[in-house]
């Protein structure tokens, strides 16, 4: 099981992004975490392409790229060539062509991932889970960072994982939504890969130490 740690950088200081950005390089932090929304997925706009490019330009960890919009497929490779994602992440519920999304993703040589809203039960993934490289449960209802995590998640961490063992998937399990040090221990003990923290890292007053101590749960 890996410990990676995505900061979150919709809780940065949008006025001071490469001053954030640099921080998280000099950190124990292993991803950036990026979300994007579109005002119909979601309830809640956040960047574009512009400030996008920027964070790549100044990020030297992987992008891990979570876009809660409609028809992603349509950005599919400016999000892959433009802003250099690592990891590609789409939603299950803004999909209809979920396996199509998915292998377009793979076609630009970029991770794919699939992301579950908090209602959606992890069997929804039975026939794609061998096809995607990372599977993102929400842990809040996607669309604002600083909410507080449903207690579910865990239940679905479980199910995941055993779906994934015996179908020999090799998909990592990534958590977003209220994860910070009073969870973090529980979450990759009950077999998650990938905490995305947002507000627990920028609002608290060390963010380098507080990543420090959830890279380093045991
Ligand atoms: C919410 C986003 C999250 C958000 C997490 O829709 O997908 O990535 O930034 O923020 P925290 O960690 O503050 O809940
Ligand atoms: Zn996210």
């Amino acid at each position: 099981m890996s410990h990676i740690i995505a900061p979150s950088l919709l809780s940065a200081d949008f006025g001071n992004l490469q001053r954030d950005i640099e921080m998280i390089n000099k950190s124990d932090a292993d991803w950036f975490h990026v979300d994007i929304m579109d005002g119909n997925f979601v309830p809640n706009l956040s960047i574009g392409f512009p400030v996008l490019k920027s964070i790549a330009n100044h990020a030297q960890k992987p992008l891990d790229i979570h876009l809660m919009i409609l028809n992603p497929d349509l950005y599919i490779e400016r999000f892959c060539m433009e802003a250099k994602a690592s990891y590609l992440t789409v939603h299950y519920e803004a999909c209809t062509h979920l396996h199509r999304t998915i292998q377009h993703i793979k076609k630009q040589n970029v991770k794919a991932g699939v992301a579950l809203n908090p209602h959606s039960p992890v069997h929804l993934l039975e026939d794609i889970m061998e096809e995607v490289d990372l599977v993102l449960l929400m842990s809040v209802n996607p669309g604002f960072g600083g909410q507080q995590f449903i207690e579910q998640t865990y239940k679905k961490i479980e199910q995941l994982k055993k779906r994934l063992i015996s179908t020999n998937a090799a998909a990592l399990i990534e958590i977003d939504g209220g994860v910070g040090l009073n969870n973090c221990q529980s979450l990759f003990s009950a077999g998650a890969d990938v905490l995305v923290c947002g507000n627990s890292i920028f609002a608290s007053e060390n963010p380098v130490a507080a990543i420090e101590k959830m890279k380093n749960q045991k």
